[in-house]
C-alpha cells in the first residue's frame, strides 16, 4: 500500500509529484508504508520528545562532554578561544574545521545569522569599492539577489527591508517551469536577471544568496557546474556569494562527487541550522573567514543575539550534529535502540525516495523528468 502527501520531494532528482494535498509548510513531505507495513516519514527523522525527555537527554550529553563545573559560556565567550575551557568556542571551531572555514559563530536563529551576513557583505563591498555610484540609492549595495522562493522573501516578514534597509532582487525561475516543477537557481538565469535587467541601471547586489537545497521547491539543488559559474560571475562583478545552508547536510546528497568542504569553500559565507535535519532544539552557525566571523560577533551583540548563555542550544545542536552527521557508530547504535529501526540517515532517505518514485512512476501517479 502506498500513500503520498505533501510537497514535491527532490534531492537533485527533478521529480514532479502530481496531486499535492498539503501546503508547502506541511511538516510531512512524504509518508509511505512498505509491504511490511512499517511507516516511514521522510521528513521527520527525529522521534518527538517531551521537554522532560529532551532535558534529561541534554543532561546526559553534558555528562558525556564533561560539562560538570562552571562551563557556561557567557555572552558568546568572545574573549575566549577553542583552546580555553569554552565548550561553545570548541564547538564552533569543530564545525568550522569540518566545513573547512577559518571560523564559525553560533547564533540563536538562521534569520539573525543571514541578516548579519547580508549586512557585513554590504558594508565590506561598499568600503572596498568606495566609489560605487548607487550605494545610497534604493538598491545598489543595499540590495541582495535570491531565488523567488527564498526563505527571506517568504517567511521572514521582509526583515531585510525593515531591519536592514535592504531591497531584494528577485531571480524568478517560474517562467522556466515545466508543469509544476519550478527550477532552482541556475547560472543562466542569474546572469540574465543581473546583466539584462539590472546592470543597465547600474544596480548591482552586494550579495547573491543561494539556498541549497531549495526548500520550497522540494529540495532541488543547483547543478555543480552552475555553482562554479555563479562563483566566477560573483567574483568578476564584486558580489559576495552566501549559502543559505539551513539543510546543507541534506544538500550534500545532490553533489555525490564533491566533498562537503569543496562545496562550502565556493562561498564567502555559509549559514547552517541545527534544528532541522540535525534535530537539535534550535540554533544556527554562521561560517566564513576570521575577519568575517569577527565582524559577525560584533553584529551578534548589536542584534542582542549573544545571549547571556547559549549552552543548552549549543549542547543540543552539538548532539544532533554528532548523531546525524558525524554518524559516530556508538551513538548511532544507541539512538537506534531508543528510536527503533525507522530512523533514516539522509542517504538512506534518498535511497528510499528514489525507490518510492520509481514505484509511483510505474503506477503513473508521478511524471518524472529524470529519475
Ligand atoms: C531555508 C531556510 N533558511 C532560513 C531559515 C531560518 O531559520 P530560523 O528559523 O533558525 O531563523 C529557515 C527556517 O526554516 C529555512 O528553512
Amino acid at each position: 500500500m502506498l500513500s503520498i502527501r505533501g510537497t514535491p520531494v527532490d534531492f537533485g532528482l527533478s521529480l514532479v509529484v502530481v496531486a499535492l494535498a498539503a501546503s508547502p509548510h506541511s511538516s510531512t513531505l512524504a509518508t509511505f508504508a512498505s509491504s511490511s507495513s512499517a511507516t516511514y516519514n521522510l521528513q521527520r527523522m527525529h522521534k518527538e520528545k517531551s521537554p522532560q525527555e529532551t532535558f534529561e537527554e541534554l543532561a546526559n550529553v553534558c555528562e558525556r562532554l564533561g560539562l560538570k563545573n562552571h562551563n557556561w559560556d557567557v555572552y558568546g565567550d568572545f574573549d575566549k578561544d577553542s583552546s580555553q575551557t569554552s565548550f561553545l568556542r570548541k564547538f564552533e571551531s569543530e564545525v568550522a574545521q569540518e566545513l573547512g572555514t577559518q571560523d564559525a559563530v553560533f547564533m540563536p536563529s538562521g534569520g539573525m545569522a543571514q541578516s548579519i551576513a547580508l549586512l557585513i557583505h554590504a558594508t565590506t563591498i561598499e568600503t572596498s569599492s568606495g566609489s560605487r555610484t548607487n550605494s545610497s540609492s534604493s538598491c545598489g549595495h543595499h540590495c541582495f539577489a535570491c531565488h523567488h522562493t527564498s526563505h527571506l522573501l517568504l517567511h521572514e516578514q521582509a526583515a531585510y527591508y525593515h531591519l536592514l534597509g535592504m531591497n531584494a532582487i528577485i531571480v524568478d525561475t517560474l517562467h522556466q517551469a515545466e508543469g509544476i516543477s519550478i527550477p532552482p537557481l541556475t547560472f543562466a538565469i542569474v546572469q540574465q536577471v543581473l546583466d539584462d535587467e539590472y546592470k543597465k541601471w547600474s544596480i548591482q547586489p552586494s550579495t547573491l544568496l543561494l539556498e541549497l537545497p531549495h526548500r520550497e521547491i522540494g529540495g532541488k539543488t543547483t547543478p555543480w557546474n552552475d555553482i562554479l559559474q555563479i562563483r566566477k560571475y560573483c567574483t568578476d562583478n564584486n558580489i559576495k556569494l552566501h549559502l543559505d545552508g539551513a539543510r546543507l547536510f541534506e544538500a550534500t546528497t545532490g553533489y555525490p562527487d564533491q566533498s562537503l568542504q569543496e562545496l562550502v569553500q565556493i562561498f564567502d559565507s555559509v549559514y547552517i541550522s541545527f534544528y532541522k535535519g540535525l534535530g537539535g532544539m534550535t540554533g544556527a552557525m554562521l561560517l566564513g573567514s576570521e575577519d568575517f566571523c569577527g565582524q559577525a560577533r560584533i553584529w551578534l551583540r548589536r542584534f542582542g543575539g549573544n545571549l547571556y548563555t547559549l549552552l543548552p542550544y549549543a549542547v543540543s545542536g552539538w548532539a544532533g550534529y554528532q548523531r546525524q552527521w558525524k554518524l559516530n557508530s556508538v551513538q548511532e547504535k544507541e539512538e537506534k535502540e531508543v528510536n527503533g529501526p525507522l530512523l533514516l540517515s539522509f542517504v538512506q532517505k534518498k535511497e528510499k525516495l528514489v525507490r518510492l518514485v520509481q514505484l509511483l512512476c510505474r503506477r503513473r501517479y508521478i511524471k518524472s523528468s529524470r529519475v
